[in-house]
């Protein structure tokens, strides 16, 4: 197979700018004819011919300066044209087949209607271009289909509106910000519409248009407000404000992946758009509005200030995920929003880090793009926005982003450039700190301590390393904020003598640094990483009590949840080495009374009480034996339910969930209940208290919690079947049935997934139902995918050997789990590259795949 592996260092600035695009699409299924006129300059000095990007495409006719032009060449990646022209006029004419398009890439058919994706590269499916983002071009775009497609639409605002002959129409949109083509989108058919209206900061009206499918209008409003609440956060917290007429978004039922920030027309999975009280739960809620708030502030960090390359995706990414977490966080709770963030780090980033995929949040080699809409792009990248954040402090950060949006305000710019921005804002040299960009991988962060008990010194040396990755065989020390707190067993809090600890924060830029405390006790605490003051791994030597002494009197209330979470793994831990070995009686009283202690605390509460997934513990482990590791796992969570079922349950009859609402303290309640339902589940004489919730649920979350529950339970394949005779007809709640099914441990589970992909609502097209079913699998249905007869590896890999035919994009995702050998012991990782070499060894192997597959097997 001929890859290209395209480089960062390669960059060349573009020969020709294009300057305007006057676009003509005339729908139609399979033979959509675009026009595409474009005002063309050269730039500096050069004879080299003009190459234009093209996929899929067909030729129909060109012109140059409205003559027939004939002096170029065409090939699979494009169309080159040679010409001494400086300035000149080109006009393209080409045909498509959005019907046919199921990687759902360029213009496709979504249902009966028309859409578009172009992020990253997928303009050049749609007419020849230079499909850069560093081409920055003013759009007029003319839509044109028949009658029984009523709304047609594109960026900017309309301008000019009419009736053709044949029964056509069309619609005339300009937009006058100059953007990339990934920007550009295109939307035709028939929607419900809901519309509002959104006055801003400074006084101007701006149009507020939700397109969703007919007789979904009630399910629109929660994101419509959503937008509202995003459009003043945003005026509030860094005076961005909207800067066009209209504001549009559209909820489609196929898409590759959330939703795409088009200037001024969102395209979103419906999934992300749909939600109301009967079939949504909190967590869709909660991502409705933090995804509507994503590809709100991609209008300032991403479409008004764009990317010089796709090497800098992080540069809109990883801000607009930060600037995300923050809305969130603001409009729900800080804690449960970074404890969700960390999550998501350590359960997949990390393992990204620990793969042969590993890269920088800034990559320097790709082969597909679209592989690099990563864990570490996006989540990492967040992650580096959100030390800067906490090196400069809130107002320093505000500065920093407000000279970067001066700076470069209509620009495509590099990660550098925003680094040079924050620079300006602060008198702490950043160019340390700035490798978090070029270096790969997950760091370690250790703390040893001596207690001399003659001076009454306590001796701290805390160290840093990075193990190698992949991609990257030396590391450098990285510049690491760590928030730190030293305590005694009375929650009493010290300093170091050195004064290294400023405002609770050490900056550790060295691979190792040391200081002292002097205390009169022996037992000092160290509290390392509040709030995830960084993205590492923290190796942390503390004992049970130690632990607990965190749980009760850490002022940080992410460290307290840390802790819990690293007891937990330790009692996991000893019942990997022997699945009965006991558990001293003594932690079960520490556990309890700790529970006991946080009942008027339900968030906490809430989050202690979660066991760390597999897919976490995995992180920290090495040579694993998933059998051992699940089983571990699986008493653990017996045990626990036995021992503390008594006070789980009185916790469990007195929350209060209350008429049901979506407001914070109602979302607090309800998880709580069922993560505590969840783990009673486990004992048989709960499970009419989980049937009991399924009957008498008027909303989704209980709904949904009642049948993960069920899970462990007789009840579960009966109240499935009562889920689906009521849900049948709505494809987003059967998505959420699709994949408990799939994560079932039971031993004919592949049998069960391959009746459910014959469901009438299953279709491998589509990439909701895909990930619901065969994703679902893979990522989480751990005791299964990795079964040691290598069943579920060869059979996610024969489904990727369908998919990949259709929808590349979504088959190299789901391929992820499948790559992520590393961790696992000799017989797993046998059985695994066995199925990756028969994906490598397939012919016409997507390159999404082969990039994929390739590095995990080199
Ligand atoms: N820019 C979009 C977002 O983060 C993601 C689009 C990625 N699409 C793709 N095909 N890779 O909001
Ligand atoms: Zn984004």
């Amino acid at each position: 197979m001929s890859v290209h592996v395209k480089k960062r260092a390669d960059y060349q600035p573009p020969a020709f700018l294009i300057s305007t695009v006057n676009l003509t699409v005339n729908l139609h299924p399979t033979a959509t004819r675009v026009v595409s006129v474009l005002t063309i300059n050269r730039q500096g000095d050069h004879n080299k011919p003009l190459v234009l990007d093209g996929d899929k495409l067909t030729l129909k006719s060109l012109l140059l300066n409205k003559n027939d032009f004939s002096d170029f060449t065409l090939s699979d990646e494009g169309l080159t044209i040679n010409t001494d022209e400086d300035t000149f006029e080109l006009e393209i004419h080409t045909e498509i087949d959005p019907k046919n398009n199921k990687a759902l890439e360029g213009l496709y058919l979504s249902g009966g209607a028309y859409c578009t994706q172009c992020e990253a590269e997928g303009f050049r499916r749609i007419t020849y271009f230079m499909d850069r983002p560093d081409i920055l071009a003013v759009y007029t775009v003319t839509v044109v289909g028949d009658t029984d497609l009523p709304m047609l639409l594109s960026n900017g605002n309309p301008v000019d509106k009419g009736q053709i002959d044949d029964g056509k129409h069309f619609v005339t949109w300009h937009d006058p910000h100059p953007k990339p083509s990934y920007l550009f989108a295109l939307v035709a058919g028939d929607f419900d519409l809901l519309s509002d209206t959104y006055t801003t900061m400074s006084g101007k009206e701006v149009a507020l248009e939700l397109y969703v499918d007919k007789g979904k209008k009630a399910q629109g409003h929660f994101a419509l407000a959503s937008l509202k609440r995003a459009m003043k956060w945003d005026e509030d917290v860094f005076g961005l404000e909207y800067d066009l007429d209209i504001y549009m978004i559209v909820a489609v039922d196929f898409f590759n992946m959330g939703a795409m920030e088009n200037k001024g027309l969102n395209v979103f999975n419906s999934k992300f758009v749909l939600a109301e009280q009967a079939s949504a739960t909190d967590d869709d809620f909660f991502n409705v509005e933090s995804v509507i708030a994503h590809e709100y502030f991609h209008n300032w960090t991403g479409n008004r200030v764009t990317c010089r390359d796709w090497f800098q995706l992080s540069l809109k990414e990883g801000l607009t995920v930060f600037r995300d977490q923050q809305f969130s966080a603001d409009m729900t709770s800080p804690l449960s929003n970074r404890i969700k963030h960390v999550r998501v780090m350590r359960e997949h980033q990390f393992a990204e880090d620990a793969s042969a995929m590993s890269h920088p949040i800034r990559p320097d080699e790709v082969i597909e793009m679209n592989n690099f809409y990563t864990v570490t792009v996006y989540d990492k990248g967040a992650e580096v926005i959100r030390m800067f954040h906490t090196l400069l402090g809130p107002e320093g950060f505000r500065r920093g982003m407000d000279e970067y949006i001066k700076r470069h305000d209509g620009q495509a710019v590099t990660c550098d450039d925003f680094v040079a921005a924050m620079q300006s804002a602060t008198e702490i040299d950043l160019s340390h700190f700035a490798l978090w960009y070029s270096q790969s991988g997950t760091p370690e962060i250790s703390l040893s301590h001596q207690f001399n008990a003659q001076t009454g010194k306590h001796n701290f040396t805390l160290s840093q390393t990075t193990p190698a990755t992949a991609d990257q065989a030396t590391k450098q020390p990285l510049y690491i904020p760590v928030a730190i707190e030293i305590i005694d067993e009375d929650g009493n809090q010290y300093v170091d003598e050195q004064g290294l600890i400023n405002n609770g924060l050490i900056i550790l830029d060295t691979p190792s640094l040391s200081f002292s405390v002097s205390a009169t006790t022996e037992k000092l605490t160290p509290v390392l990483l509040g709030n995830f003051s960084a993205p590492v791994k923290v190796d942390n030597p503390l004992e049970t009590d130690g632990l607990l002494t965190i749980f009760t009197h850490g002022k940080d209330p992410f460290n307290r949840w840390d802790a819990m979470q690293t007891l937990y793994s330790r009692c996991i831990s000893a019942l990997y080495d022997d699945v009965t070995a006991p558990i001293e009686a003594s932690l079960w009283t520490d556990l309890e009374s700790a529970i006991k202690s946080e009942q008027g605390n339900l968030e906490l509460l809430g989050e202690c009480l979660v066991i760390p997934t597999f897919e976490t513990l995995c992180q920290t482990r090495k040579d694993i034996d998933v059998a051992r590791l699940v089983a571990a796992r699986n008493q653990f969570c017996l045990l626990f339910a036995q021992q503390l079922s008594k006070v789980l349950n009185h916790i469990f009859l007195h929350i209060d969930t209350g008429d049901y609402a979506y407001n914070q303290s109602a979302v607090i309640a309800r998880r709580c209940k069922n993560v505590i339902l969840a783990h009673l589940a486990r004992l048989p004489e709960f499970e009419h208290v989980v049937v009991s919730q399924f009957d008498n649920a008027d909303n989704m979350t209980d709904s949904l919690g009642a049948l993960k529950a069920a899970q462990y339970t007789r009840v579960f394949e009966t109240l499935m079947a009562r889920f689906e005779t009521q849900w049948c007809h709505d494809a987003l709640v059967l998505d959420k049935w699709f994949a408990l099914h799939a994560t079932q441990p039971k031993d004919d589970i592949l049998a069960t997934i391959t009746m459910l992909s014959e469901h009438p609502q299953f279709s491998l097209g589509n990439p909701n139902r895909v990930r619901s079913l065969v994703g679902s699998f893979a990522f989480y249905n751990s005791e299964k995918f990795h079964a040691l007869d290598g069943s579920g590896y060869k059979f996610v890999t024969d489904y990727l050997l369908k998919l990949d035919g259709i929808n590349p994009q979504v088959a190299a995702r789901i391929v992820t789990p499948l790559t992520q050998w590393q961790g696992f012991n000799a017989d797993h990782q046998q059985l695994m590259k066995a199925q990756l070499a028969r994906l490598l060894n397939h012919k016409g192997l997507s390159k999404d795949l082969f990039e994929k597959v390739s590095k995990s097997l080199a």
